[in-house]
């Protein structure tokens, strides 16, 4: 069911970042593991290549450091991107995700997104409501306050 984690992955457990495996071409049962566990009704895919209609606009809201009111949680069906997200003292994780890799950031964890040079992901998301999904933007200010 769920393969075995990799130091990398204790250590962003320690975080609060749920990572691990699943088969990409078999993930369904693996998620539905984790549905009904956490209360995640909905699931959708979402794909960005290069061809997407307004591609930087969409990258554009997610490469600024920012958090949710609700989890994020995404599993990699194809291609890759990278996740750099908060750790407990406010210092960078950096993750790249590709094909089979199941991440959970946790509703108000700052973090942020982009993809690789080959601008290409296809992932699932699950939510525990159908998604509004709004992104908040770190002030500055905090920052370095
Ligand atoms: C999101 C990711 C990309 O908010 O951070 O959908
Ligand atoms: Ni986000």
């Amino acid at each position: 069911m769920f393969s075995k984690l990799e130091l990398t992955a204790q250590e962003l457990k320690d975080e609060g970042i749920m990572y691990q495996k699943f088969p990409a071409n078999n993930y369904q049962p693996g998620l539905d593991i984790i549905k009904s566990y956490w209360g995640y009704q909905y699931q959708d895919v979402i794909e960005l290549l290069p061809e997407t209609p307004n591609l930087q606009a969409i990258c554009d809201k997610f490469d600024k450091e920012h958090l949710h009111t609700d989890d994020e949680v995404r599993f990699v069906i194809f291609g890759e991107g990278v996740f750099d997200i908060r750790s407990g003292k406010d210092l960078w994780m950096h993750i790249k995700v590709e094909a089979g890799d199941f991440i959970r950031i946790p509703a108000n964890r700052y973090h942020l997104f982009y993809l690789t040079e080959t601008k290409h992901i296809r992932c699932v998301r699950l939510f525990k409501d159908n998604p509004s999904w709004v992104p908040r933007y770190r002030e500055l200010a905090a920052i370095y306050s």
